[in-house]
Order: structure tokens, then sequence, then C-alpha cells
């Protein structure tokens, strides 16, 4: 698989995803979000897959949509385009988990992708930030609805408002990333975590990701009522007979995914 702006290589059954736009500190254009949803495609039914990582460079996940392509366009070109929706989302319907690794810059379109994983891993450099509002436009691709979900709305507001950067410690403390790690070791430790999950059944895994998921869309009591569901569901696994049986039998458990 060769892509123009991305990296990719497997670690065991997790999938390294590496945004590779140097030039312009991973912007993305729309060769690069057609070449991530290509191969998000692929990587969703393939067994050998169980975690993605996405990253980017030690400067910046990703610093936005590409303003230099967008500046030219009209209301036409995006309402017709549908941008945004169109090629960026793949991520956010991935039914894989996801976990966005998160150097330097990861602003307006960079901060929203790194927002539609399941969870951030962030480095000490990391900076998010919803800028677009100094360039006259506003966040596109979820920002201000996954910003406000997951920070508050003070939090949100305050940035999308002003356009202000939050660095890492604040993003910890604000709850938009669950760890925060030295930038040397941001990609190998979240590699770790990743594979971690890999080990768990990935089925499993999926329907966990999907019940949390349900959290962000509906009431407490339709969410417990979708939980209940799917927790019921396990119980038809292999896998949950294997996890209970090893816990019982003190052994390791040897999940098959099914
Ligand atoms: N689009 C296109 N090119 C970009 C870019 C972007 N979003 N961000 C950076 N670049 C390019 C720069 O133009 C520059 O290219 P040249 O060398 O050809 O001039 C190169 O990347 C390096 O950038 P800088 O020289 O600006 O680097 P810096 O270290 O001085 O500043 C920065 C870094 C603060 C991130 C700055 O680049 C910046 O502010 N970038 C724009 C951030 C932004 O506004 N993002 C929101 C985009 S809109 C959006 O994303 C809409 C949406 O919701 C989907």
């Amino acid at each position: 698989m060769d892509y123009n702006t991305l990296l990719f290589e497997m670690r065991g059954k997790v999938a390294l995803i590496t945004l590779n736009r140097p030039e312009a500190l991973n912007a993305l254009s729309p060769e690069l979000t057609a070449e991530l949803t290509d191969l998000l495609d692929q990587l969703e039914t393939d067994d050998n897959v169980a975690v993605v990582v996405l990253t980017g460079s030690e400067k910046a996940f990703a610093a936005g949509a590409d303003i230099k392509a967008m500046k030219d366009w009209s209301y036409m070109d995006v309402y017709k385009a549908d941008f945004i929706t169109a090629t960026w989302e793949r991520i956010s319907r991935f039914r894989k988990p996801t976990i966005a690794a998160v150097n330097g810059y990861a602003l307006g379109g960079g901060c929203e992708l790194a927002m539609m994983c399941d969870f951030i891993i962030a480095s000490e450099t990391a900076r998010f930030g919803q800028p677009e509002i100094t360039i006259g436009t506003i966040p596109g691709a979820g920002g201000t609805q996954r910003l406000a979900r997951f920070i508050g709305k003070a939090k949100a507001m305050d940035m999308i408002l002003t356009g202000r950067m939050m660095d890492a410690q604040e993003a910890e403390r604000s709850g938009l990333v669950s760890r925060v790690l030295p930038s040397a070791e941001l990609v190998e430790g979240t590699l770790k975590v990743a594979e971690q999950i890999a080990r768990l059944s990935s089925p499993i895994a999926m329907m966990a990701k999907e019940a949390v998921d349900r959290a962000f869309e509906t009431t407490l009591s339709e969410g417990i009522r979708f939980e209940r569901r799917l927790f019921h569901s396990t119980f038809a696994t292999r896998d949950q007979k294997e996890g209970m049986s090893a816990f019982s039998e003190k052994r390791k458990p040897q999940f098959n995914n099914d």
C-alpha cells in the first residue's frame, strides 16, 4: 500500500498510520483525506488488524484543513462536494479501536481528526486549538460539537471564539486527552497501549467502543438499555467463555476473536 501523504506499517495487530505532508505541517489536503479513507476501508475488513494508531510528525499531528487549497473554493464547490463529511469522517465510523498519538500542533481539522479517534494520547509538546475564527470561518469537521461534549461549554467557547491553543497539561486536565507522555516516547508508548488492547478480544473491544460512543448520541436510559443488550450479547461469544474460564482457572486467556 503506497500513498503520497501517509506512511503505514503493521506492528503485530496494530496498524500505525503516520500523516506525512511535512512541507505543510500535515495540513489535511483532499489527497490526504482520500488516501486515509482508502486505507481505513482496507483495514476495517482485515482480520489481522485489531487497533489503529494515527500519528503525525514531531512538529505537527496536523495543522488543519489545507488553507491554501480551500481559500478560493465557493459555497457551491464545498456544498456539492459535501466538503468534510464525504471523506474526513471515515475514522469516526471505523468500528475497531482507534488512538490518536499527538505531538506538536493539532489545530482546526487536525484537532477534529484527533477527536474522531476513540482517545487521544498527547506528548508534552502537543498544542490543541480550533483557530478557524482567526481565518474567517468556523470548525467544520465536528469541532464545535465534539469539543463542547469532551471539555464542556466554557472551555470550548473560550477556544473556538478566541482561537487560542491549549497545551498538553490543560488538555489532560480538561479531559481532551487520556494521558501525556514525553515527546520521545509518544509513538512507542501509544503502540504499547494499542498492543494491550490488541491482545484482548477484538469483537468485544468493538462492542465496548460502540457502547461508549452511544453515550454521546442518546439519553442515559436509552444508552443503558443499549449497553445492556450488548453486554448480554457478549455471553453468546466464545471469548466471554474463555475470559471467564481463564480467570477461574488462574491462567491467561487465549482469545480467538469469536
Ligand atoms: N494549510 C495549508 N498550509 C499550512 C497549514 C494549513 N492549515 N498550516 C501550515 N501550513 C504550511 C505553511 O503555510 C508553511 O508553508 P510554506 O513554508 O510554504 O510557507 C508550512 O506549513 C509551515 O508553516 P509555518 O511556517 O506557518 O510554521 P510555524 O511554525 O511558523 O507556525 C502554525 C505553525 C502555528 C501551526 C501555523 O502554520 C498555523 O497557524 N497554521 C494554520 C492553522 C490553522 O489555522 N488551522 C485551521 C485550518 S481551517 C480548518 O481546519 C477548517 C476545519 O475545521 C476543517
